[in-house]
């Protein structure tokens, strides 16, 4: 199956997960906005959504759905999202597409948590395969780099993007994360860091993986 289908089909799957009359949580990526559409055909299943980026506030808008601010919600039974790299633990890389402070926040008031992905994104060690995003406070950059440095990775400053926050982000290289709550831990403990895009500490309750097999679920 192409790498679209494989997406397609898992966001078709997590359908059957939204309780009905719920405010959802909407994360970012490719994976959600072919869910989006597909829950646009559905839209009165659920009452609105509170979105984790301004770019899927965009398309939530463009296919008719309705979108809280988060200030004005006081529960989020669900949080339906992607991610870069997720190991067997369920604790996830995310941030590719820069929105990890929106959804590190969406994640952590849900009160579950769906991630949605297709099988290339499963890996043994976070870190090796996918830079950790690390949305930062743009007067800390060098420092941070350093710091970054020190942790035994090779941070890059991602050139052209500046978050939904007026931050920007540095992607760390090469780190060999072989115990992710403590990295996240301590990587959040540098002042000028405004999200590590490690999910360790609050992780994915169900994963649901898009397999040439069709849609195998982890619980
Ligand atoms: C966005 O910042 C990321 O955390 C996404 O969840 C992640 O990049 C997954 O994206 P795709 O669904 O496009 O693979």
């Amino acid at each position: 199956m192409k790498l679209k289908n494989l997406k397609t089909i898992v966001a078709q799957a997590v359908i059957d997960y939204i309780p009905s009359g719920s405010i959802l949580g909407i994360g970012t990526g490719t994976t959600v906005l072919k869910f989006i559409k597909i829950l646009s055909n559905v839209k009165n299943l659920i009452n609105g959504t509170v979105s984790s980026s301004k770019i899927s506030t965009l398309y939530l808008k463009k296919y008719g759905m309705k979108v809280f601010d988060l200030n004005n919600i006081n529960h989020l039974p669900l949080y339906i999202d992607g991610a870069d790299a997720i190991n067997n633990n369920m604790e996830m890389i995310k941030g590719g597409g820069g929105a990890l402070t929106g959804e590190k926040i969406l994640a952590n008031i849900a009160d579950k948590f769906i991630c949605i992905i297709d099988q290339t994104k499963i890996v043994e060690i976070l870190g090796t395969s996918f830079p950790l995003p690390v949305e930062v406070i743009p007067m800390a950059k060098s420092y941070l780099m350093r710091e970054f440095i020190k942790l035994g990775g090779v941070p890059k400053y991602r050139k052209n993007i500046i978050t939904d926050n007026g931050n920007i982000i540095i992607d760390i290289y090469n780190l060999k994360i072989l115990d992710p709550i403590k990295m996240e831990n301590v990587i959040n403990s540098f002042p000028g860091v405004v999200t590590v895009g490690l999910f360790a500490l609050r992780k994915a309750d169900i994963i649901l993986i898009g397999t040439n097999q069709g849609v195998k679920i982890i619980k």
